[in-house]
């Protein structure tokens, strides 16, 4: 390994795959067949390292805001015009989570990230952490009843890993564990059924125009619905004791004048925390395994740092602030791969964004797959280094220039519970057992409603002895 002078990353590390780039823009026809395969092969080289783009496609502005100056300007100063989500989000999510905090904008927004917010905030993880813990456990344990060399799909396992955290967190236990797997068939069934580029929308035809799915998705919908009003009718005749859970919370909550949510939006916020808190942290997971299994160098980091702070013990919450280098791998492999690559707004009214006139109805995105890989912000941007997030002297952007989470009023209110859950699942599992990736296998970004390591994940299992 070596440091070149300029350079405070290792020039040699890793550089995990990403789509083609190319030089000169293709006709618009060919592009739109690229976006419908994977939205991430639309940007060419230089897309990457502009500041604010800006065309029009059809009838609609497209601005990308592509440096820390220009995001605080469009997601912070701007927050009032640009906080609804873009067309294309609003229509894949509404039907199933209606007025819920993740798609709403205004007033409803505003009511509910003051009453949702709260309930899942970084306060709380500490008495989510130890259900974390036990869930973590518990794959641990199935991991090891493989055997060395067996092998696993590591993106199945995860999302069961975290959908089995979510739903516990948000039912309690024991709903949580009896109810997970109808919950986490009825959002797959969904998913399966939203497409990946609402392109009516993105495009600025006519919102009346009908969209395909329509019928398909009732079915999904309905199922996750009959099966939170169970859920929630359950908890309410249990009240499961002292319990931290996130219904518990919901069914307590008063707004300002003192009423309790509606079942309505109880069911919503529900689907929300379930649907945001599951697939993106499933993803840093198993994006992670891949990169450590592809850097000899960043995974032995690890284990050392596992090994002497952990010595293979279960963590724990207090463990957290000291495993540095385990929190860096998660961090980097936010930035390389993001959950959310593109996070895109439509202008509710005309505004400007670095003397740039917006008018309204334009679309404006920033885009962590861009930003995250400028070159002006990172050194070596498309290599795996978990040193630039440790490293006080590595380059790296201010907190608007690395948005995994989103930034400003509307940013990830999960963002702590996520992290942790994401330290805590790597640093246990990391510590018992190194992942191979199965030979043979192309792993390439494609990017759905999030960003995933292809439809599998297939490794072998290989047990550590510390
Ligand atoms: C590594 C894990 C996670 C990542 C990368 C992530 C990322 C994000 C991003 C980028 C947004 C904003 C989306 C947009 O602007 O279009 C968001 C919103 C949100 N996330 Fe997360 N998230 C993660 C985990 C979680 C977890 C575990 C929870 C819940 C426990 C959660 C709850 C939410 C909620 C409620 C919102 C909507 C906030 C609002 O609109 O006001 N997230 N997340």
């Amino acid at each position: 390994m070596s440091l070149t002078a300029e350079s405070t990353v290792p020039s040699e590390d890793f550089v995990p795959p990403y789509p083609f780039r190319y030089e000169h823009m293709p006709p618009i026809w060919k592009l739109i067949g690229m976006a419908k395969k994977n939205f991430l092969s639309i940007w060419g080289a230089d897309d990457f390292k502009g500041r604010l783009r800006s065309q029009k496609v059809l009838s609609r502005e497209l601005i990308i805001c592509n440096r820390p100056d220009v995001v605080r300007e469009a997601f912070k100063t701007n927050h009032e015009a640009l906080q609804r989500k873009s067309p294309q989000m609003r229509h894949a999510l509404e039907p199933l989570l209606g007025d819920g905090l993740f798609v709403s904008d205004s007033q409803t927004w505003a009511d509910r990230r003051k009453v949702v917010a709260p309930i899942i905030h970084g306060s709380r993880v500490p008495g989510f952490a130890p259900i974390m813990v036990e869930t973590i456990e518990e794959t641990r344990v199935h991991w090891a009843s493989k055997g060395d060399g067996a092998e696993t799909d590591a993106l199945a396992d995860m999302a069961h890993l975290t959908a089995e955290i979510i739903c516990r967190t948000i039912f309690g236990r024991n709903l949580g564990k009896s109810y997970a797997r109808e919950v986490v068939e009825g959002f797959t069934d969904y998913q399966r059924h939203i497409d990946q580029i609402d392109l009516i929308s993105m495009f600025g035809l006519p919102e009346w125009l009908p969209r395909f799915r329509g019928k398909a998705i009732r079915k999904p919908v309905k199922r996750i619905m009959d099966v939170l009003d169970e859920i929630i009718d359950s908890y309410s005749a249990q009240k499961e004791a002292g319990e931290a859970s996130v219904i518990g919370g919901l069914l307590e909550a008063r707004d300002d004048d003192g009423n309790p949510l509606s079942r309505d939006a109880i069911r919503n916020e529900a689907a929300v925390i379930f649907m945001a808190g599951h697939e993106t942290t499933a993803n840093t997971l198993a994006w992670a395994w891949y990169l450590l299994s592809q850097s000899p160098r960043v995974a032995a980091k690890l284990h050392a740092e596992l090994d002497g702070v952990l010595a293979g013990r279960v963590p724990s919450f207090q463990d957290v602030r000291n495993l540095p280098y385990t929190k860096a791998v998660i961090e980097e492999t936010l930035r390389l791969y993001p959950p959310v690559p593109i996070l895109a707004r439509e202008a509710i009214e005309p505004t400007r964004i670095f003397h740039k006139e917006v008018p309204k109805g334009s679309l404006v995105m920033v885009v962590p797959w861009l930003m995250h890989r400028n070159p002006v912000l990172w050194d070596n941007p498309d290599s795996f280094s978990p040193e630039r997030f440790v490293n006080p002297e590595a380059k790296k952007p201010n907190k608007y220039g690395y948005v995994p989470f989103s930034i400003g009023p509307r940013i990830c209110a999960g963002l702590q519970f996520g992290l942790t859950e994401s330290i805590l699942s790597l640093a246990h599992l990391a510590q018992h057992f190194k992942l191979a990736l199965k030979p043979g296998t192309d792993v390439q970004p494609v990017a759905r409603l999030t960003l995933r390591p292809g439809e599998d994940l297939p490794m072998t299992l290989h047990p550590r002895t510390q």
